[in-house]
Parts: structure tokens; C-alpha cells; sequence
């Protein structure tokens, strides 16, 4: 009787703890991507056009993000200071709670035909799909670039280029053997699916 009521004493103990301590850790993830919005924006569309859509997002790839501007190994004066203090298990959720978003519509200009000729022309030399799969979607740490912000791609593009982005070595180097012009339509293209 007595182990029963023990038993039935330390179980109401640890469940009240375990329901008073569930609100408390929802509330600091949505406390932590709160700041967010203030540039990725309120609705999932970026306040500026040199910032990349983390709505709907791959999960993976929003993860490995967050933890290389922690490191340091992806170098960004914006984003680092405000990873520095978050916990692996926190970026883990954040990276899920962005990709479970829907994806905005920035309603960027489908490319003209000559420029999507050039781009197609180039990913088929180079295989981009093979990684970014069929629709640009991306999947696991592999980014979704359709749809994504014009300016961003380009910004990122020419930061892997000049090793300024320096947490994908092989995307790098894909980078330097692709030209400037195919990059550029590639990037017109990606934006306007
Ligand atoms: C003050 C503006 C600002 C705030 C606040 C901000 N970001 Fe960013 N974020 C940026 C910019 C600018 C970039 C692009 C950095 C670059 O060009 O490399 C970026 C990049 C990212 C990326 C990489 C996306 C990609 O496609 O590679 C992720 C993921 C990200 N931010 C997540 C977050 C999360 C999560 C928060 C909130 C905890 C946040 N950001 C808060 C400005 C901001
Ligand atoms: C071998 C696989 C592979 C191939 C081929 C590949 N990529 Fe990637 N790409 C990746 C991975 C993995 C990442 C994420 C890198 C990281 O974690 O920072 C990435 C990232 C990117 C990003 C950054 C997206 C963002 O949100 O910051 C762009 C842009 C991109 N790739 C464009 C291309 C283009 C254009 C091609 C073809 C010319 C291409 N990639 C070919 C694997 C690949």
C-alpha cells in the first residue's frame, strides 16, 4: 500500500512538473523566433530582397545553417550574433517550425524564354537537379531554391564564389566552374519558379 501511494505521489509529482514545464519551453521557441520575423518577415516574406525565405524551407538545410553561423564556418555579422546563444535542441526546433510554414509567393517574373534556355542549358551541363531535385524543391539539407529571393540567390551565389561563403566547399566549387552568365540566368530563372 505504502510503495503504492509513493508510487502514486512521485508519479502526480513528476506529472505536474512535466505540465508546468511544457508551456514554459513552447514559449521559448516562439519567444526565440519572434526576432525573426523582423527581416525573414510576419508573413514569410523577407523585409528586404538580399534576405533569403526561411518559410517552408527545408528543415536539414535550416538546421546546418543555423549551427555554421553558431561555428562561425558560415560568416554572417547578422545572423551570428543572434545563433550565438542557442542550444542545438533549439535550432533543431526552429529549423522544424520554419519548415512546416508555407512556402510565400513572391511573385517574381517567370524568366523570358531565352533566359530559361540558357539556365536549363547550364543545369543540365552541371547537374543541378541531381541534388536540388527535379522542381528546385530541394530536400534534407539540400536547400529549395524555386521561388527563392532574386537578389539573395545572387548575393549567395557570388559569396560562394569568392569563398565569402565558405561552410560548402563543393558548392564552391561548383560555383567557380559554372560561368557568370549562366549563374546569372540560372539565378533569373530559380527566382521567377
Ligand atoms: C536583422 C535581420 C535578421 C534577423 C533578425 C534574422 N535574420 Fe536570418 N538572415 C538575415 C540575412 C541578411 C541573411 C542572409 C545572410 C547571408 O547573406 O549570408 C539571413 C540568413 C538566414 C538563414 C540562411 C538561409 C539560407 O537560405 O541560407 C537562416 C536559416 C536564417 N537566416 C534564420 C533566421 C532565424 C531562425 C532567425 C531568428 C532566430 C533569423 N534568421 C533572424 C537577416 C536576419
Ligand atoms: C552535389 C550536390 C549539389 C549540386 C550538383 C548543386 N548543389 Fe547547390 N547546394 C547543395 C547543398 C548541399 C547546398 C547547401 C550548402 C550549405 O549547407 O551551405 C547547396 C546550396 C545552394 C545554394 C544556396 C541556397 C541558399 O538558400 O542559400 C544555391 C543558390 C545553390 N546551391 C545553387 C545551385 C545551382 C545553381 C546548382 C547547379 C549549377 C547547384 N546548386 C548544384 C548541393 C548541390
Amino acid at each position: 500500500m505504502v510503495s503504492n501511494l509513493i508510487w502514486m505521489v512521485s508519479r502526480g509529482i513528476l506529472l505536474g512538473a512535466l505540465l508546468s514545464a511544457a508551456p514554459v519551453l513552447a514559449q521559448s521557441i516562439a519567444e526565440k523566433v519572434e526576432v525573426c520575423a523582423g527581416c525573414h518577415g510576419q508573413d514569410g516574406k523577407p523585409v528586404d530582397k538580399t534576405i533569403p525565405i526561411i518559410w517552408g524551407q527545408q528543415a536539414g538545410y535550416i538546421y546546418i545553417q543555423l549551427r555554421d553561423f553558431k561555428r562561425g564556418d558560415r560568416k554572417n555579422e547578422i545572423m551570428q550574433p543572434i545563433v550565438s546563444s542557442f542550444e542545438k535542441a533549439d535550432m533543431m526546433a526552429i529549423a522544424e517550425y520554419f519548415a512546416q510554414k508555407r512556402w510565400p509567393e513572391l511573385g517574381q517574373p517567370r524568366s523570358p524564354k531565352n533566359v530559361a534556355q540558357r539556365a536549363l542549358s547550364a543545369e543540365h551541363s552541371v547537374g543541378c537537379t541531381g541534388c536540388h531535385l527535379e522542381q528546385f524543391q530541394g530536400d534534407g539539407t539540400v536547400p529549395r531554391l524555386a521561388g527563392q529571393s532574386q537578389a539573395y540567390l545572387a548575393k549567395t551565389i557570388a559569396d560562394f564564389r569568392t569563398g565569402a561563403r565558405g561552410n560548402n566547399p563543393g558548392m564552391t566549387d561548383l560555383m567557380r566552374a559554372t560561368s557568370a552568365d549562366d549563374l546569372a540566368a540560372l539565378t533569373e530563372y530559380l527566382a521567377g519558379l
